[in-house]
């Protein structure tokens, strides 16, 4: 299927009808074009944890053949290699350290840490909560700023996470918040748990998703927040088909 991009270059608008057709005789020519041309259009979508945003944010991207940033993989790496190199998570200096030499791939079949495969490593609970402590350091996330920056190249980008529109990309065409009630995040984080096989309790998980909001909205770098630019998509009766069609129209609005 063609996918259609329209680009401002030099004022000139230019489309480019099936821009993966670069994809094996120029497999740079996007950021080439990046490096000169206006910067390429992002959609920031933040939000708390399990409000979906990551699923709605991938499946926007594959839409509109943009790339993809999970922004909260890299602070889920960041906690996973310090554990690994047995630094404590409160120690602030050395996580900024581990933060600034990660040795990352992002795959088709995953993130890779140090050439290993750690998708599923980063997703559990302990990993989790350590991510929502190292993020709360400041030089962690400068640390992890350029990094996220890196990823806004042509044809285009969206980024979920907690700080894409107030802090990484305050230029964004699109600002969204995309959240759900703390109880239906408990319920769909149950399920997925139990669909994967794993045990889970209700109750323990809506403390947890409870706790780690207060440290994400609390801290005072970067908090969680709705900017005031940003669209509001509550998702708790949406299916992810309506989430993700909303979040593409109201882009061709912004586009316009
Ligand atoms: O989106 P996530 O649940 O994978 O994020 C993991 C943790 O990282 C979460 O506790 C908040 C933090 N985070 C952040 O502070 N800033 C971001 N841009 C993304 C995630």
């Amino acid at each position: 299927m063609a996918r259609c991009f329209s680009l401002a270059a030099f004022g000139t608008p230019l489309r480019i009808n099936d821009p993966g057709c670069v994809a094996k005789t120029f497999p740079d020519y996007f950021s080439r074009f990046a490096a000169v041309t206006k910067a390429a259009p992002v959609i920031a979508i933040d939000g708390p944890s399990a409000s979906g945003k990551g699923t709605v944010a991938a499946r926007v991207a594959a839409a509109l053949g943009y790339a993809y940033l999970d922004s909260g993989a890299l602070y889920r790496l960041t906690a996973l290699a310090a554990r690994e190199a047995g630094v404590d998570w409160a120690d602030e200096a050395a996580v900024a350290a581990i933060a600034a030499r990660l040795d990352v791939r992002f795959a088709e079949d995953g993130v890779y840490l140090g050439g290993v495969n750690v998708d599923e490593a980063i997703r559990s609970e302990a990993i989790s909560a350590g991510s929502s402590e190292v993020a709360a350091w400041p030089a962690v996330r400068a640390a992890l700023l350029f990094r996220q920056r890196a990823f806004n190249t042509a044809p285009g980008l969206v980024g979920d996470g907690r700080d894409m529109a107030s802090v990484v990309f305050p230029q964004a065409t699109l600002k969204i918040f995309l959240t759900a009630t703390v109880e239906a995040r408990a319920e769909r984080r149950y399920k997925q748990l139990i669909e994967k096989g794993f045990s889970a309790n209700l109750s323990r998980l809506l403390l947890d998703l409870q706790q780690r909001d207060a440290r994400d909205s609390g801290r005072s770098v970067a908090p969680l927040r709705q900017e005031t630019d940003a669209r509001l998509l509550d998702t708790t009766g949406l299916t992810i088909d309506q989430a993700v069609n909303q979040v593409l129209q109201w882009y061709r609005e912004a586009s316009r």
